[in-house]
Parts: C-alpha cells; sequence; structure tokens
C-alpha cells in the first residue's frame, strides 16, 4: 500500500506538471518516460478485454505491465475468428511494444491466470477489470483494497447491493473507478443530454429506450455438460457464482444470458440505454420510484434463462415516465434512447443521433447554460483522472446507479408487478420478496 501511494504521487506530480505546462510536448518533459507512465494490468481478455486492451496500447503514457484470464487461449467467443485469453492478449501486447523498440524484440508482459497475483504486484497502478458481471463485485472490492484505480467494464454490478458495496470500497480507498459506460464519453450523446437539460426540448415527459435483442441461441433444454478445455480454470471462472455443470455456451460472451452471471439484454445494453436516460434526466445519483413489466417474455427452458423480450415501464420523482423494449424490425440496433418533451425530441446512442425539430442538433449552447463534462475518449478520461485525482466521466456511483435500474427492471420483470422503489434506502418499499432479489449469496470463499 505504501509502495503505491509513492507511485500515485510520482504519477500525479507527472500530471501537475503537464497541467502547468500544457504547450511543451509532453514527450520534452518526459512525463511519458518508462518511469513515469501508469502500469496497467488487463484482467479478462476476451471479446471486449481485447478491446479494451487496445485502447490502452494507443496511448502513450500508458505501459500494460500484465495481461490476466482464466482461459489460455482458445476460440469459442464471440464470432469464431476469435481466438482469445491470456497467451493471444500476452502476444499482442509484446508485439506492440516490440514495434516501438529499435531491437523489434520485447519481452515484459506478465501473463497470469489468478487475478490476486496481479493485485500483490505494488508496480501495478491500475486495473482494467473485462470479467463476467459476477465477477466485478469481488474484483472491484480487492482492487480497491489494494490501491489499484480502476476501470471496471458495464454493467458495473450483478446485484444492487454489489454494486453499493463497490461504491463503499471504492470511496474508503480513495480510488478512480471508471465505469465502461463509454457513452458518458460520446459528446454526441452528451450534447444530446445537455439540450435535453437545458430545456431545449420543453418540459421533459417521457424517455424511450429500446435495446438490441438476444444475438445467440442458447442450449435446449435436455443440454449435457461438455469437457472443461484444457488450459481453462473453470473452478476461478465460475468463482462467486453457484457450482454447476461445464457447458461450452455457458462461459465465453454467452454467460451474458444466465442469471448467475449477468442480467441477459436489460443490463449488457440496458446499462447504455438506462445510463443514457439516467444523464439525461439528472438521475445519475438516484433512480426510478415506480417500476413495472409491461409484457416481457422470459424462456421457457435451455441454458440461457433470462428476459428474452424486455419491456417494462418506470416512473420517475419528477415525472418522466420511461419504457424500455426489445428492438424489432426496422429498429435501430445497439441501445437507443428517445426523450420526448412538449417541444421536441432528441435520440442518441448505437444507432446514431436524431433530434426534432432536426435543426435542434446543430444548436450551440449559451454560455451560462449547463454543460456535462468534457471527455471524448473514456480511456484518456481514466488515465487523466488517475494523475489529477479528478472524478471520471462514469463515476461509481454513477455507473452503480445505472446497472441499478437494470436490476430493478429483471426484478420487476421476473416478478411481473408493480414495485414502488425508495431510491435513498435502495429498498423496494412494503415487498420483501422483491427486497431479497437484490443481493445474492456468494460461494466460498468470495464473499
Ligand atoms: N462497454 C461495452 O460496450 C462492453 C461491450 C461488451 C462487453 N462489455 C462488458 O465486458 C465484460 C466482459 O464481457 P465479454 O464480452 O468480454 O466476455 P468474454 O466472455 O468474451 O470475456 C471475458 C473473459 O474474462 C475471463 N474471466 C472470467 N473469469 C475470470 C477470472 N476470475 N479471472 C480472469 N479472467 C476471467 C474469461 O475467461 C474471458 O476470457 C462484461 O461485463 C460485459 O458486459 C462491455
Amino acid at each position: 500500500m505504501d509502495a503505491h501511494l509513492t507511485r500515485r504521487k510520482f504519477l500525479g506530480r507527472a500530471g501537475a506538471a503537464l497541467a502547468a505546462f500544457s504547450i511543451v510536448p509532453a514527450r520534452v518533459l518526459g512525463a511519458n518516460a518508462p518511469s513515469k507512465r501508469i502500469n496497467v494490468a488487463m484482467i479478462g481478455t476476451g471479446n471486449q478485454g481485447t478491446l479494451d486492451l487496445r485502447m490502452f496500447l494507443a496511448e502513450a503514457d500508458v505501459q500494460v505491465v500484465a495481461v490476466c484470464d482464466v482461459n489460455r487461449a482458445s476460440h469459442g467467443y464471440r464470432s469464431e475468428d476469435q481466438f482469445l485469453g491470456r497467451e493471444p492478449a500476452r502476444r499482442m501486447v509484446e508485439d506492440h511494444y516490440a514495434g516501438l523498440q529499435r531491437s523489434g524484440v520485447y519481452r515484459g508482459c506478465a501473463a497470469y491466470n489468478d487475478f490476486r497475483e496481479v493485485l500483490a504486484r505494488p508496480d501495478v497502478d491500475a486495473v482494467a477489470i473485462v470479467v463476467p458481471d459476477h465477477w466485478h463485485r469481488v474484483m472491484t472490492v480487492m482492487a480497491a483494497e489494494a490501491g489499484k484505480d480502476i476501470y471496471c467494464e458495464k454493467p458495473l454490478s450483478l446485484t444492487v447491493a454489489d454494486g453499493r458495496a463497490m461504491v463503499e470500497a471504492v470511496r474508503r480507498n480513495n480510488v478512480i473507478l471508471q465505469t465502461g459506460s463509454h457513452q458518458r464519453s460520446n459528446p454526441r450523446t452528451r450534447f444530446g443530454c445537455e439540450l435535453v437539460r437545458n430545456g431545449r426540448i420543453g418540459k421533459l415527459l417521457r424517455i424511450e429506450t429500446v435495446l438490441g435483442p438476444w444475438n445467440k441461441v442458447g442450449p435446449a433444454a435436455g443440454w449435457q455438460p461438455t469437457p472443461v478445455p484444457e488450459g481453462f480454470d473453470y473452478g476461478l471462472w465460475l468463482g462467486p457464482a453457484p457450482w454447476a455443470p461445464h457447458h461450452k455456451d455457458r462461459c465465453f460472451y454467452t454467460f451474458r444470458f444466465i442469471q448467475d452471471y449477468s442480467g441477459g439484454q436489460t443490463t449488457n445494453l440496458g446499462a447504455h440505454a438506462l445510463d443514457m436516460a439516467q444523464w439525461g434526466n439528472g438521475s445519475d445519483h438516484t433512480g426510478p420510484v415506480e417500476i413495472e413489466d409491461d409484457g416481457s417474455v422470459l424462456p421457457e427452458d435451455g441454458l440461457f434463462n433470462v428476459v428474452q423480450n424486455v419491456k417494462f415501464r418506470a416512473r420517475y420523482a419528477n415525472g418522466v415516465e420511461l419504457t424500455c423494449r426489445t428492438a424489432e424490425e426496422g429498429d435501430k440496433t445497439g441501445a437507443q434512447c428517445r426523450f420526448i418533451g412538449t417541444e421536441g425530441w432528441v435520440e442518441t446512442g448505437a444507432g446514431g443521433f436524431f433530434t426534432f425539430p432536426d435543426k435542434l442538433k446543430l444548436e450551440r449552447l449559451d454560455r451560462d447554460e449547463l454543460r456535462l463534462g468534457t471527455s471524448s475518449n473514456h480511456f484518456r478520461d481514466f488515465l487523466d483522472c488517475i494523475k489529477t485525482r479528478a472524478t471520471p466521466a462514469a463515476p461509481v456511483e454513477t455507473g452503480h446507479r445505472s446497472a441499478s435500474f437494470c436490476h430493478l427492471a429483471n426484478i420487476a420483470m421476473q416478478l411481473k408487478r408493480k414495485l414502488r422503489w425508495d431510491p435513498a434506502a435502495e429498498k423496494f418499499i412494503d415487498d420483501e420478496a422483491a427486497n431479497r432479489m437484490l443481493s445474492r449469496a456468494a460461494r466460498e470463499p468470495w464473499a
């Protein structure tokens, strides 16, 4: 911990020097000298971990010193051409740095199976946690206790209780956490939310969110376990989740359709769509007060057991109504969010940026109007905050509240009744069965 605080001060001074002499190129000041780089370790190098790794490698003041994955190397991820795991990730890092050496050789990236070995390294400043959601709480809390700054992928948590524990650990240890809700660093989404927050669409009445459908078909009822592949530490993949027989469709990428590890598209894409809704409605530190199922569909059997067709409605304390549904043919793809006001609307997300009236998107904000930040690169923003200790674009409470909204929705869609939510107490009102779904027991030793 002491070694950590010393390194943090050192990186902070490099950041302060940068801020004071921002006209002088950083390399002249030596801010990117190897000893002053931010040492990053990747935990989880699958589908998204590999993309996040590329973003870190692109930053000159980062040194990726370690990668960690319970899978050594295999196919079986989102698409057939992906061959992922810790060894391909290590190779990617070493090839990247080798290309920057005169010798063309680089061997300085360690590869681990067990993330606890990563957290034990005093030279690691920051970790990126890009593993299935059932691991986010354990790894974030342990990383915070070890004094590491954290980039944790969305949805921040598996349950509301997990999210609150993560907020407390981050605050207690005074570390930076950036949630991977990258819409927070999308200038168009930000501008859209600024238009809404500044009353440019009149009074906000309704928010309509749309989520992409399932993009994988799960094993049908009667599925049989499959052997654990060599080089895959299945026990450490399951970690805090209940023990379950191995099936290849349980683990890589498709974990998001199984309740023990994630919450389906409600949390996967909802973590973007509802996060935009929270931002535009000014609800970063709170949530809805009512939520109810609106005709969602759960699968009847098979390995995938999360809501298949999302459909719910919610209401905020300010009276704004929110609806959410699975995309149908002709809808834009990904996560989309439309704010509807008395004088127009703004729509933003993966499918593009649209306004009504059309010219609204060309307007400029006045000097005295509310602004919602400046970040245009979510990774750069995280790294800058490591140096300056400023609050990142998607801090832990924001990530927690957006993920919580998704969890409330899944609970409402499962219980099929209207639920009243107290965002301050983070409890349902007069519904003990629903309250029991806000947390889950973790398998030892991960409680
Ligand atoms: N920001 C975004 O837009 C975005 C996009 C996709 C995924 N994600 C998020 O990224 C996370 C990972 O999703 P994915 O699609 O990359 O999944 P994935 O299955 O492709 O990759 C996860 C990797 O984590 C590894 N892993 C699991 N347990 C581990 C452990 N204990 N220690 C080390 N490694 C472990 C797995 O072996 C796997 O290689 C999820 O939380 C997901 O929601 C975010």
